[in-house]
């Protein structure tokens, strides 16, 4: 078995065709070792979510090749097992099915693939305490908060025990207290589990609580980051603030109180950083 657990080769994308083809994915390639968790960033309309979706066989690539698990993910022979059994999905908005409680809910991507009705249901109640809604399993989703039915739908994602798990902005519904427990919740599947996990995000305080973050523009990837320690995620941060580029702006009128030599020596840490 190969070492990744995914690899994109010269992976493109491209929707419509002539004068109003958009090239979503352009030649990307990438491979993300198993039990590793990886931040996708990068502005709206970059391809993350076409490059997600490609991962977890919900589209076809136009060209190239993705491989998950050993698995040409364009050859499969049963698609269905493996979106059931190889991946697990987190959307932005859950997508719970409504008249379903939340155990219920929990219940679905098992159905015909766990034995007997109670094993599932059994598993289903473990799911639940490991994201800390037992409690809720009877509540209805519309009973429950943004944050809890994320965490259902995490849940949910798992039941089948997936090697990777896709999370398309996660936390993008949610307010700063729930995503960042939402995110605490990944964290730990992630290191008691060993799922590898790949998440979207706009958020780079989420990016950079896992190990690596790639970022992409125009459907490539421009930048691929391992997350070192906070202090040096933090002064990257402040690199690729508005202040940062102010700083490095050479048409800026000098900046008050500080001596030529010590903005120079601004200059130089912010180029270093951003590099
Ligand atoms: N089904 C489709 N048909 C045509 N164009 C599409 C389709 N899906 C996506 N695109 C285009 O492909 C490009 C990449 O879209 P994608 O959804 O991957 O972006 P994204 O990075 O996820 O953006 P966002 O942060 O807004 O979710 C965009 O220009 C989008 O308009
Ligand atoms: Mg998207």
């Amino acid at each position: 078995m190969s070492d990744h657990l995914i690899q994109t080769i010269d992976l493109s994308k491209i929707y419509g065709s002539g004068e109003t083809a958009v090239h979503a994915l352009d030649a990307v390639t990438l491979t993300v070792g198993y039990g590793e968790f990886v931040a996708i960033m990068g502005p709206s309309g970059c391809g993350k979510s076409t490059l997600l979706n490609m991962l977890g066989a919900l589209d076809q690539p136009t060209t190239g090749e993705v491989w998950v698990a050993g698995e040409n993910v364009a050859k499969l022979k049963n698609v269905d097992d493996f979106r059931a059994q190889t991946v697990g999905f987190i959307f932005q908005l859950h997508n719970l099915l409504p008249t379903l409680t939340a155990l219920e809910n929990v219940e679905v991507p098992m159905q015909g693939r766990v034995g007997s009705g109670r094993e599932r249901r059994d598993r289903a109640h473990h799911l639940l305490t490991l994201v800390g809604l037992a409690p809720r399993a009877k509540h209805l989703p519309n009973q429950l908060s943004g944050g809890q039915r994320q965490r259902i739908a995490i849940a949910r994602a798992l039941a089948n025990n997936p090697k990777l798990v896709l999370a398309d902005e996660p936390t993008g519904a949610l307010d700063s207290q729930s995503g960042e427990e939402i995110l605490q919740l990944l964290g730990e599947l992630n290191r008691s589990e060993g799922t590898t996990i790949a998440v979207v995000t706009h958020d780079r305080r989420v990016a950079q609580a896992t190990q690596r973050i790639l970022r992409m523009q125009d459907g490539r990837i421009v930048e691929d980051h391992r997350v070192s320690d906070p202090l040096e995620e933090d002064l990257r941060a402040l690199a690729f603030s508005k202040l940062g580029e102010t700083i490095l702006d050479p048409h800026d009128a000098p900046m008050q109180e500080v001596t030529p030599e010590e903005e120079a020596i601004l200059r130089k840490l912010i180029t270093r950083l951003r590099q």
